[in-house]
């Protein structure tokens, strides 16, 4: 079995019925993987369900003899490529940040040297809780990969962020922490292939010309020879490595919402294509990828993870909580005002000529505050829309913001929600001017240029 091995450890939420489906995908891109119950998990899923779906046993408790004897808990948590904790509850991340190991399940995370991925699901008020928040970033800081859940409706009725995402999503996070990046999870270039048909150290570009190369045909068996032209060659992932592998790119996109009461706010065109573009661009370059995005209607480029926010001070506190950064890519056109007071309730016609007076504040400058805060990413690129002497008023900006780089574009045709743009990128001593191009090609061109900085 070359696939990627899984310890996957089951707390005891509702969200338990979709480890079930997540054993299923991992076993169906080639992986294996061996679970562990939590006693919460085992009110919500059986042991015989795993071990069904698993074809391996399935651990549940510390004080098992025979399996002492054959295998003791250290070796469990070792022998596994990745440990995943889906879904991770309140108390289970609680009891991961504290270090504790009452049950298996914690023992298994404080005894294991492998990377740990931990997929909260829980109600949307226990996620915001400021002593889950601090859990998480405790157990960030100190390595383990945390998902966002996703928002929605939760079995509870509630509504909010808190939910398991969905298990391709944690998937694509598993080939992620595997080192595979977004090329390790299926897809139409690579004819089918997975991160687990991919064997552990090797990775897929198109083939060469060579005909004795090992070549993998799309969709054709691994190992059969051929003269395809979209052939895929597999390669030591040392000899050409992905050029953003290992880092943390932090980007902004979209507009901001700023609520003047529950059903008004402010907001601007940005459709938050561009920051998309990017997003998608550096994760295909192998980079960790996370996006926090305004209210925009686009979807989630594969192996990024997105945070939804509303409003400037939503977007500011998201990008502090996903720090820190190799790379900071502020996208977003974040309002510069927001209300002072938002109303609690509608606001109403007064009946006469009065009309609302609205008291605008000023929003905090999130590309500022990070480029001149104590956990400045090395390199903090900035935009700028202007629609008239845009070089220069870039350079300015680039100063007064504290910026690496300041991309500038002149937004005086339909850029704002169009598909293409004409971009001048603005460093100390250089200004580089790209012609027209679609969005998706200035974002890959960024992001070859951000990765040759971080490589000087
Ligand atoms: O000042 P201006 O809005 O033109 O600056 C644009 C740049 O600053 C963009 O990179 C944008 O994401 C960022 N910005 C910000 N927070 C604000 C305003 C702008 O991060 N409040």
């Amino acid at each position: 079995m070359n696939g990627p091995r899984i310890l996957l450890i089951v707390g005891g939420g509702i969200a338990a019925y979709k480890a079930c489906e997540l054993v299923r995908i991992i076993r169906r891109e080639g992986g294996s993987v061996t679970c562990v119950l939590t006693e919460g998990g085992t009110k919500f899923v059986t042991p015989m369900t795993l071990a069904a779906l698993s074809e391996n046993p399935v651990h549940t408790t510390l004080w098992d003899l025979k399996n002492e004897a054959e295998m003791g808990h250290i070796q469990l948590s070792r022998q596994a490529d990745l440990v995943v904790v889906c879904p991770a509850t309140a108390d289970l991340l609680a009891k991961m940040a504290a270090g504790m190991a009452d049950d298996l399940a914690t023992t298994l995370l404080l005894a294991t040297d492998k990377p740990v991925l931990a997929v909260p699901a829980m109600n949307v008020r226990m996620w915001l809780h400021a002593a889950t928040q601090r859990n998480v970033q405790t157990l960030r800081d100190s390595g383990v990969e945390v998902m966002e859940p996703d928002e929605g409706a939760m079995a509870c009725g509630e509504y909010g962020p808190g939910r398991l995402p969905d298990p391709s999503e944690i998937w694509h996070a598993i080939a992620r922490c595997l080192g595979h990046g977004p090329e390790g999870v299926v897809t139409d270039d690579l004819g089918g292939l997975s991160a687990a048909m991919i064997p552990r150290g090797l990775r897929a570009v198109p083939a060469a010309a060579d005909p004795a190369s090992p070549l993998v045909t799309k969709g054709e068996a691994r190992g059969a020879p051929s003269t395809d032209p979209n052939a895929l060659e597999l390669v030591p992932l040392g000899d050409d490595p992905l050029p953003l592998f290992g880092k943390h790119v932090l980007i902004t996109a979209g507009p901001t919402h700023e609520p003047i009461d529950p059903v008004r706010y402010i907001a601007n065109r940005s459709s938050g294509k561009q920051g998309f573009a990017i997003a998608a661009a550096a994760a295909q370059a192998g980079a960790r990828v996370t996006l926090i995005a305004g209210p925009v209607h686009l979807p989630t480029p594969p192996g990024v993870e997105r945070i939804d926010v509303e409003s400037a001070l939503e977007m500011a506190a998201a990008v502090d909580g996903a720090l820190p950064a190799d790379v900071a890519v502020m996208v977003a056109a974040v309002a510069d005002w927001r209300v002072a007071r938002s109303a609690d309730q509608k606001l109403k016609k007064q009946g006469d000529d009065t009309v609302p007076p609205l008291e605008l504040t000023e929003n905090p400058d999130i590309l500022a505050g990070l480029a001149h805060g104590l956990r400045r990413p090395p390199l903090v690129v900035g935009f700028a829309a202007e629609t008239q002497d845009v070089i220069r008023y870039a350079q300015a900006k680039r100063i007064r913001k504290g910026a690496d780089w300041i991309v500038a574009n002149d937004v005086s045709g339909d850029v704002m929600g169009g598909d293409a743009n004409t971009v001048h990128i603005v460093t100390a001593d250089d200004v580089i001017s790209l012609p027209e191009m679609p969005k998706g090609d200035v974002a890959r061109v960024l992001v070859e240029r951000i990765a040759d900085a971080l490589a000087e």
